[in-house]
């Protein structure tokens, strides 16, 4: 597999819907992607109820997954961890994989996590410390790398620091998040260049939010530079509920088709994809957002 992609439609998509799904919806979706091909899935979040409803009942949704061992082993789900208290949920659901979530942006890191930044690393610090005893593996997250709702615009030597920071603390890839979709291709390339010096292509992923229309372009940036792994939501689902404006994630099958296009191998099938559309439509009662999965291809053309 020459791309690797990161589906994080059943979390940051949803978590940004203003239907909340049933649990058997979730799992239906969470199952669907995997049968597409998709090997890595965020799944949901350990966070407060009271400020992410669409992801309560986590937990359960996990010990509901994780009962088929033989077919999950093949898988990788992770959930969003953002302190100790999420850390011991996932622990109890048997979580083997988590993410840690931080802000470029003191701003919106007291909006999304309710502290600042420094106070969350050294939450991460604690989360990290009992995920490595626990054999759980850890990626990092940073928002708003390319612009805050709140602040604008964000120093990339902040977002160069931070990245250092979070490998350093022993995380096994950060994602780097244009959070409320303002990043151009020109600025990924100033980004990306100093950013894959810190980590190299195994320990760096690109997380880009579709909406002014850039994220396929901001892709095609990075792949140019070498990195080899993207976040993306199934139809283009998603966003963040504490940043204004954060539309949804770029969709899976069209970064799947432009790769696939391209001769790079995702292992993603898009007829798959393509059969999810109507019956995720009707779950979250709106027309979903992804090109693709609204134009398909001309038989001609397959
Ligand atoms: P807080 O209110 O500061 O927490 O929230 P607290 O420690 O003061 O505790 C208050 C209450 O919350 C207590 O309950 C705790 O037990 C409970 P009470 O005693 O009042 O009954 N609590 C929890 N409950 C469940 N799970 C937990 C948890 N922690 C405390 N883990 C907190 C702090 C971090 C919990 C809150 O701010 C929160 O849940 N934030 C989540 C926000 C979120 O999920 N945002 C979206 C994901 S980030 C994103 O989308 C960006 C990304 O996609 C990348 C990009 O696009 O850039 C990743
Ligand atoms: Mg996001």
């Amino acid at each position: 597999m020459s791309v690797e992609i990161v589906e994080v439609g059943p979390r940051d998509g949803l978590q940004n819907e203003q239907t909340t799904l049933r649990l058997d919806d979730r799992i239906w979706l969470i199952e669907r992607l995997s049968q597409a091909g998709l090997k890595r899935i965020e799944v949901g979040a350990f966070v407060s109820p009271q400020w992410v409803p669409q992801m309560a009942n986590t937990a359960e949704l996990c010990r509901k997954l994780f009962v088929d061992k033989k077919r999950t082993s093949k898988l990788r789900y992770s959930v969003l961890v953002p302190n100790l208290r999420g850390m011991s949920d996932a622990i109890a659901a048997g979580v083997k994989e988590i993410a840690v979530f931080g802000a470029c942006s003191e701003s919106f890191s007291l909006k999304n996590i309710n502290c600042s930044i420094a106070e969350s690393f050294s939450r991460f610090q604690d989360v990290i410390k009992v995920a490595k005893k626990n054999k759980i593996r850890v990626r990092g997250y940073l928002s708003t790398a390319f612009g805050c709702p709140y602040e604008g615009k964000v120093p990339f030597k902040r977002v160069l620091k931070l990245t250092e920071k979070m490998l350093d603390m022993g995380v096994f890839e950060v994602s780097i998040g244009d959070t409320i979709g303002v990043a151009s291709p020109k600025q990924v390339k100033e980004l990306v260049k100093p950013a894959m010096r810190i980590g190299g292509a195994k320990k760096l992923a690109l997380h880009f939010h579709d909406t002014r229309g850039t994220a396929l372009a901001n892709v095609l940036s990075g792949l140019e530079l070498g990195v080899k792994k993207f976040d993306s939501s199934v139809g283009g689902l998603g966003g963040c509920p504490y940043a204004k404006g954060a539309s949804g994630n770029l969709a899976t099958e069209d970064l799947v088709y432009m790769l696939t296009r391209m001769g790079e191998k995702t292992g993603v099938n898009l007829d798959t994809i393509m059969s999810m559309r109507e019956p995720l439509e009707k779950m979250i009662g709106r027309k979903l957002p992804g090109r693709f999965i609204q134009a398909g291809l001309p038989k001609s053309l397959i």
